[in-house]
């Protein structure tokens, strides 16, 4: 071989591993990580087994942390520190008009008086948080939180997550028509919760029983914060960019903010796109006016304008303080705060049977929206406030959304103004409230009678995470509840087309397809069942994960509080929480109905030959796949271990009992063999689900 064509597969090897790598990372991610494989297993020991072999062959081309390193095992979540390559600074405020003018002064004697034509950049202020994110050969290799300014924390595996953030860069052309990628990139970025996001999140806890989040800023922080990736994910986060900083010579960085802003969109990143140049201050303030109002119609949440200098070339001169640069500021908006009257206090009781107070406040405009009703949190709060019915209070709204009631104006209080009694009884059916435990909430006791609960217990039932009953909303509901035709979930199946025609204003098509719909509504997915019954503490995916373990409402019912929260994923709250559910006599009486009506209370399987038609020789038996089966498809070998009561996992574990191994096996092979599990080859499988008395 001559030398020539040495380096050119020395070359092509190094790009075919650094493709490979990025592959592979890519996959182990959306498999380990996502729990969403994109491609099958053989595919991707197809592509492991490629750069296993060229590492071996040029060992000197293995780049460091390649995943070939890290055999099997998900990638990490715990957050490192992170030193930042740039400090991460923070922007002094300006409450107002004036205090931009006074910063441009300032600004003016930091580039000594000179008479420059200042220009500035107009921006949204996010209300999220920052974070800077590396780009290697215009791949994401590490994102972080801003910290302390100085050092943050990796949180890269949950940006992955979300959509907006790009994982490679498109290139940027060159003036000679060429691509070109820069070397290294850090971008700086807030990262947010959309409002609609927020609100949908709120409300799913808000169901389960659970805390709710302040504002979506919290929100968008804990969501990023979170040590499951895959929560992450299903937080739904934005992403707009607002910096960067190329560290590469090839391309010349436009020494204007305005043009680097365009050069990330180049590059792929969101940006913000309600920006604009302003060629003065007084500019700059029409801006903020424009946005004070037109801010509300944005599904995200913005608190202010960032100005920013446009000339870069400047910045250094400007230099900053030890907290903030001088060449930026931040207008803050006011708070969004009004005065009106509480003209009455009604309460809500929920699902649950917690009460909570409502303020009904003489209409006001604020924020951008009209506000008639405030929530006045609990018991405590209206003692805490001695909020009375008649007085004037501020209402803010927290987070520009949920408004609330911030505090009292005594001073206008009228003179025959009476303690705001809390009521001791339910405002609904009148069962006196209670108060469990240490918690600040009241709650009717009268859980399967009091027609608020049993409203909003069926309109959980129909949601769509739950029965997903299309056509049911809450006005029906309410007329189904008001008129007695339903007062359990059961009762919607056995609605009849005559009943629904004696309510008023709804015709035979429309009944027909309300029946209909209920009608299909029999055999929901087991998870669904379960979060429908709104057991506390129970979500979507804790749904899923009983659903995993027990494959049938009765069997779930029959399980301990210690077998429950034996299932990685489930802690103590939640298996009190389906413990208590399931000890309750009304439960029990529930379950029944619903098996009469024909609700599918377990795993549906559509096969012909149900589960329980076979032995359950592998019931408690955990079985993890690695390789090419050549004699079945790996759907029929998953099949075959669950009709026998076995459970297929993706990652091997300690609690793996068996791992069956095919053709070309992956990395689960190592694995198993490090924990020392049993490994079996296809014949042994085969017997084991073919032969109830076989062992391997
Ligand atoms: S520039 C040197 N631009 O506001 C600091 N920040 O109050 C540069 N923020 O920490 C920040 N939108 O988290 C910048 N368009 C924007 C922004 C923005 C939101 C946040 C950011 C920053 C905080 C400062």
């Amino acid at each position: 071989m001559s030398t020539h064509q040495q380096t050119t597969t020395a070359e092509e090897a190094r790009k075919r591993i650094e493709s490979l790598t990025r592959q592979v990372e890519h996959h182990r991610f959306s498999y380990y990580v996502l729990d969403q494989p994109e491609i099958s297993d053989p595919d991707f020991d197809k592509l492991f087994h490629e750069l296993q072999d060229l590492e071996q062959e040029f060992p000197d081309l293995c780049l460091p942390g390649s995943p070939t390193q890290k055999v099997g095992a998900a990638p990490s979540t715990e957050f490192k520190s992170v030193k930042h390559r740039i400090g991460m600074l923070s922007l002094a405020n300006a409450m107002s008009y004036d205090d931009l003018d006074r910063w441009q002064e300032r600004l003016i004697r930091a580039l000594d008086n000179a008479a420059h034509d200042l220009n500035f950049v107009c921006e949204l202020k996010i209300d999220g948080l920052s974070i800077a994110l590396t780009y290697k050969d215009g791949s994401l290799v590490e994102g972080a939180t801003r910290g302390n300014g100085e050092v943050g924390e990796d949180v890269t595996l949950n940006l992955r997550t979300i959509a907006a953030l790009p994982q490679e860069l498109k290139p940027l052309k060159l003036p000679n028509g060429s691509n070109h990628m820069p070397a290294l990139i850090e971008v700086r970025g807030e990262v947010y919760m959309p409002v609609s996001s927020f609100t949908a999140l709120n409300k799913g806890l808000h169901d389960q029983g659970e805390p709710t989040f302040a504002n979506p800023r919290n929100a968008a922080s804990g969501s990023l914060r979170q040590k499951d990736p895959r929560k992450t994910a299903k937080r739904k986060l934005g992403l707009w960019t607002y910096f960067i900083y190329l560290t590469d010579s090839e391309i010349k960085q436009p020494n204007n903010h305005f043009e680097n802003l365009e050069l990330l969109q180049n590059l792929g990143f969101p940006v913000e796109p309600n920006r604009r140049l302003a060629s003065s201050v007084e500019e700059v303030k029409q801006f903020c006016q424009d946005w004070s109002d037109k801010k509300h119609d944005l599904d995200y949440q913005t608190d202010g304008v960032v100005v920013k200098l446009n000339d870069r070339s400047l910045w250094d001169q400007a230099g900053s303080t030890a907290h903030s640069p001088r060449w930026a500021v931040a207008f803050k908006y006011p708070p969004e705060e009004v005065d009106t009257v509480i003209e009455a206090i009604h309460f809500d009781v929920g699902r649950t049977g917690a009460v909570t107070p409502v303020a009904w406040l003489r209409p006001v405009k604020l924020a951008g929206t009209t506000v008639k009703r405030a929530t006045l949190h609990n018991a405590e709060q209206i003692r805490r406030l001695d909020i009375r019915v008649g007085d004037t209070v501020v209402v803010r709204k927290a987070g520009e959304i949920i408004p609330e009631v911030l505090s009292v104006k005594v001073e206008n209080r009228p003179v025959d103004s009476q303690p705001f009694v809390y009521p001791t009884s339910c405002p609904v059916c009148e069962t006196a409230l209670e108060r469990i435990g240490s918690e600040v909430v009241f709650r009717c006791p009268n859980t399967f009678a009091c027609p608020s609960q049993v409203r909003r217990r069926i309109e959980h039932w129909v949601g769509r995470d739950a029965m997903d009953v299309d056509g049911v909303g809450e006005s029906l509901i309410d007329q189904l509840v008001s008129s007695g035709l339903v007062t359990h979930v059961s009762d919607l199946y056995r609605l009849t087309e005559s009943q629904l025609l004696t309510l008023p204003r709804l015709a035979k098509k429309s009944a027909d397809n309300i029946l209909a719909a209920i009608g299909s509504s029999r055999i929901r997915p087991l998870p669904n069942l379960i979060f429908a019954l709104g057991i506390r503490h129970v979500g979507t995916s804790g749904a899923e994960l009983l659903a995993d373990k027990y494959q049938s409402l009765e069997k779930l019912a029959a399980a301990t509080a210690d077998d429950i929260a034996s299932i990685e994923g489930i802690g103590p709250a939640i298996s009190e929480g389906v413990v208590e559910f399931f000890h309750h006599p009304q439960t029990a009486k529930l379950i029944d109905e619903l098996k009469e009506v024909g609700v599918a209370l377990e795993t549906i399987v559509s096969d012909l030959e149900s589960a329980k038609a076979l032995p359950q020789t592998l019931a408690g038996k955990s079985f993890v796949l690695t390789g090419t089966l050549e004699t079945m498809e790996r759907d029929t070998a998953e099949k075959n271990i669950k009709r026998r009561g076995g459970k297929v996992s993706s990652s091997v574990s300690k609690k793996t009992d068996y791992v069956i191994v095919g053709a070309s096996p992956g990395s689960k092979l190592s694995k198993a063999q490090e924990l020392g599990i049993t490994i079996i080859d296809e014949t042994q499988f085969r017997k084991l689900t073919e032969d109830p008395d076989g062992t391997p």
